[in-house]
Protein backbone atom coordinates (compact mmCIF):
# COMPACT_ATOMS: atom_id res chain seq x y z
CA UNK A 1 0.00 0.00 0.00
CA UNK A 2 1.19 3.89 -0.50
CA UNK A 3 -0.50 6.66 0.17
CA UNK A 4 0.64 10.14 1.32
CA UNK A 5 1.50 10.61 4.72
CA UNK A 6 1.31 6.70 5.43
CA UNK A 7 4.74 5.32 6.91
CA UNK A 8 5.44 1.79 5.93
CA UNK A 9 7.38 -0.37 8.74
CA UNK A 10 8.46 -3.70 8.58
CA UNK A 11 8.93 -6.19 11.82
CA UNK A 12 10.21 -10.05 11.59
CA UNK A 13 6.11 -11.17 12.17
CA UNK A 14 4.18 -8.53 10.34
CA UNK A 15 4.21 -5.66 7.82
CA UNK A 16 2.49 -2.24 9.15
CA UNK A 17 1.60 1.34 8.49
CA UNK A 18 1.33 4.12 9.82
CA UNK A 19 -1.34 6.71 9.00
CA UNK A 20 -1.02 9.60 10.91
CA UNK A 21 -4.73 11.42 11.86
CA UNK A 22 -5.48 14.17 13.98
CA UNK A 23 -8.51 14.11 16.62
CA UNK A 24 -8.70 16.93 18.57
CA UNK A 25 -11.03 15.79 21.35
CA UNK A 26 -13.16 18.48 21.83
CA UNK A 27 -13.95 18.61 17.53
CA UNK A 28 -17.37 17.50 16.53
CA UNK A 29 -15.89 16.02 13.25
CA UNK A 30 -12.23 14.91 13.46
CA UNK A 31 -13.05 12.00 14.11
CA UNK A 32 -15.21 11.16 11.28
CA UNK A 33 -12.56 13.46 9.18
CA UNK A 34 -9.94 10.89 11.10
CA UNK A 35 -12.09 7.54 9.70
CA UNK A 36 -12.53 9.09 6.12
CA UNK A 37 -8.71 9.71 5.69
CA UNK A 38 -7.64 6.46 6.41
CA UNK A 39 -10.48 5.30 4.06
CA UNK A 40 -9.04 7.03 1.41
CA UNK A 41 -5.56 5.51 2.00
CA UNK A 42 -6.56 2.39 1.67
CA UNK A 43 -7.97 0.75 5.17
CA UNK A 44 -11.06 -1.29 4.68
CA UNK A 45 -11.51 -2.41 8.40
CA UNK A 46 -10.37 -1.73 11.68
CA UNK A 47 -9.19 -4.67 14.33
CA UNK A 48 -8.71 -2.69 17.51
CA UNK A 49 -9.44 0.92 18.30
CA UNK A 50 -8.40 2.20 22.14
CA UNK A 51 -9.45 5.55 22.93
CA UNK A 52 -7.20 6.52 25.48
CA UNK A 53 -7.19 10.26 25.92
CA UNK A 54 -7.97 11.89 28.81
CA UNK A 55 -8.08 14.89 31.43
CA UNK A 56 -7.96 14.49 34.91
CA UNK A 57 -6.37 17.24 36.70
CA UNK A 58 -8.89 19.26 38.67
CA UNK A 59 -9.87 18.38 41.99
CA UNK A 60 -12.99 20.03 43.98
CA UNK A 61 -15.94 19.05 46.01
CA UNK A 62 -19.10 18.34 43.77
CA UNK A 63 -20.48 21.83 45.47
CA UNK A 64 -17.10 23.66 44.37
CA UNK A 65 -16.95 22.40 41.03
CA UNK A 66 -17.10 25.01 37.90
CA UNK A 67 -19.88 23.54 35.61
CA UNK A 68 -17.09 24.85 32.49
CA UNK A 69 -14.55 22.34 34.27
CA UNK A 70 -17.33 19.34 34.16
CA UNK A 71 -18.51 20.36 30.59
CA UNK A 72 -14.54 19.64 30.10
CA UNK A 73 -14.46 17.16 31.66
CA UNK A 74 -17.60 15.69 29.68
CA UNK A 75 -16.31 16.96 26.24
CA UNK A 76 -12.62 15.24 26.44
CA UNK A 77 -13.03 12.19 28.34
CA UNK A 78 -16.54 11.35 27.79
CA UNK A 79 -18.16 12.89 24.47
CA UNK A 80 -14.59 12.14 22.25
CA UNK A 81 -14.88 8.54 23.46
CA UNK A 82 -18.97 8.49 21.47
CA UNK A 83 -17.80 10.63 18.66
CA UNK A 84 -15.03 8.26 18.36
CA UNK A 85 -16.97 5.09 18.16
CA UNK A 86 -19.58 6.27 16.41
CA UNK A 87 -16.54 7.16 13.61
CA UNK A 88 -15.30 3.61 13.75
CA UNK A 89 -18.57 1.22 13.64
CA UNK A 90 -18.45 0.71 10.21
CA UNK A 91 -15.24 -0.18 9.94
CA UNK A 92 -14.66 -2.18 12.67
CA UNK A 93 -18.04 -4.32 11.50
CA UNK A 94 -16.24 -4.81 8.09
CA UNK A 95 -13.70 -6.82 10.30
CA UNK A 96 -16.09 -9.30 11.09
CA UNK A 97 -16.39 -10.19 7.56
CA UNK A 98 -12.84 -10.92 7.12
CA UNK A 99 -11.95 -12.50 10.53
CA UNK A 100 -15.11 -13.78 11.99
CA UNK A 101 -17.68 -12.38 15.18
CA UNK A 102 -15.71 -11.01 18.32
CA UNK A 103 -12.47 -10.09 16.31
CA UNK A 104 -12.98 -6.19 16.41
CA UNK A 105 -12.24 -4.63 19.27
CA UNK A 106 -13.00 -1.12 21.04
CA UNK A 107 -11.58 -0.10 24.20
CA UNK A 108 -11.37 2.96 26.46
CA UNK A 109 -9.13 3.66 29.25
CA UNK A 110 -11.35 4.08 32.44
CA UNK A 111 -10.34 3.83 36.15
CA UNK A 112 -11.20 3.57 39.66
CA UNK A 113 -12.12 6.56 40.18
CA UNK A 114 -15.16 5.70 38.23
CA UNK A 115 -16.48 2.78 40.68
CA UNK A 116 -19.25 3.53 41.81
CA UNK A 117 -19.77 0.24 44.17
CA UNK A 118 -16.94 1.02 46.99
CA UNK A 119 -16.87 4.88 46.09
CA UNK A 120 -16.51 5.30 49.95
CA UNK A 121 -12.91 4.27 49.15
CA UNK A 122 -12.37 6.93 46.52
CA UNK A 123 -14.54 9.83 48.35
CA UNK A 124 -11.22 11.15 49.84
CA UNK A 125 -9.94 12.36 46.51
CA UNK A 126 -11.79 14.97 45.00
CA UNK A 127 -12.29 13.07 41.47
CA UNK A 128 -15.79 13.90 40.75
CA UNK A 129 -15.73 15.46 37.35
CA UNK A 130 -13.03 12.93 36.29
CA UNK A 131 -15.04 10.19 38.22
CA UNK A 132 -18.23 11.26 36.46
CA UNK A 133 -16.94 11.11 33.05
CA UNK A 134 -15.27 8.58 33.15
CA UNK A 135 -18.53 6.40 34.71
CA UNK A 136 -19.59 7.19 31.83
CA UNK A 137 -17.72 5.98 29.81
CA UNK A 138 -17.85 2.52 31.51
CA UNK A 139 -21.40 2.62 30.50
CA UNK A 140 -21.03 3.22 26.74
CA UNK A 141 -18.36 0.35 26.47
CA UNK A 142 -20.61 -1.89 28.27
CA UNK A 143 -23.74 -1.00 26.34
CA UNK A 144 -21.24 -1.41 23.02
CA UNK A 145 -20.18 -4.99 23.92
CA UNK A 146 -24.18 -5.77 24.65
CA UNK A 147 -25.37 -4.16 21.58
CA UNK A 148 -22.63 -5.58 18.93
CA UNK A 149 -22.75 -9.19 19.12
CA UNK A 150 -20.17 -8.96 17.08
CA UNK A 151 -17.73 -6.51 18.92
CA UNK A 152 -15.71 -7.19 22.06
CA UNK A 153 -15.85 -3.76 23.92
CA UNK A 154 -14.05 -3.31 26.80
CA UNK A 155 -12.23 -1.34 29.32
CA UNK A 156 -8.67 -1.17 30.94
CA UNK A 157 -8.40 0.34 33.97
CA UNK A 158 -4.62 1.45 34.82
CA UNK A 159 -5.05 2.87 38.07
N1 LIG B 1 -2.04 7.93 34.73
C1 LIG B 1 -2.87 7.25 35.54
O1 LIG B 1 -2.56 6.96 36.70
C2 LIG B 1 -4.22 6.80 35.04
C3 LIG B 1 -5.03 6.05 35.87
C4 LIG B 1 -6.27 5.62 35.41
C5 LIG B 1 -6.68 5.94 34.14
N2 LIG B 1 -5.88 6.71 33.34
C6 LIG B 1 -6.39 7.03 32.02
O2 LIG B 1 -5.44 6.61 31.06
C7 LIG B 1 -5.55 7.43 29.88
C8 LIG B 1 -4.20 7.99 29.54
O3 LIG B 1 -3.79 8.81 30.63
P1 LIG B 1 -2.26 9.20 30.91
O4 LIG B 1 -2.04 9.12 32.36
O5 LIG B 1 -1.39 8.48 29.96
O6 LIG B 1 -2.34 10.74 30.59
P2 LIG B 1 -1.46 11.68 29.69
O7 LIG B 1 -0.06 11.18 29.59
O8 LIG B 1 -1.72 13.05 30.18
O9 LIG B 1 -2.11 11.48 28.29
C9 LIG B 1 -3.37 12.01 28.07
C10 LIG B 1 -3.69 11.92 26.62
O10 LIG B 1 -4.90 12.67 26.45
C11 LIG B 1 -4.72 13.61 25.42
N3 LIG B 1 -5.48 14.81 25.74
C12 LIG B 1 -5.52 15.46 26.91
N4 LIG B 1 -6.34 16.53 26.80
C13 LIG B 1 -6.82 16.52 25.54
C14 LIG B 1 -7.70 17.35 24.82
N5 LIG B 1 -8.28 18.41 25.37
N6 LIG B 1 -7.96 17.04 23.53
C15 LIG B 1 -7.36 15.98 22.98
N7 LIG B 1 -6.53 15.16 23.61
C16 LIG B 1 -6.26 15.42 24.87
C17 LIG B 1 -3.25 13.87 25.32
O11 LIG B 1 -2.95 14.21 24.01
P3 LIG B 1 -1.59 15.01 23.65
O12 LIG B 1 -0.47 14.09 23.93
O13 LIG B 1 -1.79 15.31 22.21
O14 LIG B 1 -1.61 16.21 24.55
C18 LIG B 1 -2.64 12.52 25.71
O15 LIG B 1 -2.53 11.69 24.57
C19 LIG B 1 -6.59 8.49 30.21
O16 LIG B 1 -7.84 8.12 29.68
C20 LIG B 1 -6.62 8.49 31.72
O17 LIG B 1 -7.87 8.95 32.22
C21 LIG B 1 -4.67 7.13 33.75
Amino acid sequence: MSARGMVKSHSPIMTYCRIPVKIANDSETDAAAAVEAIKAAGVSSLDVVIANPGIAGKFSRLEDIAMNDFKEFAEVNTYSVMRLFIAVHPLLKAATDKNGPCSPKFIAISTVASRINKLEENVPFLLGSYGASKAAVNYIIRRAHIENDWLQAFLLEPG
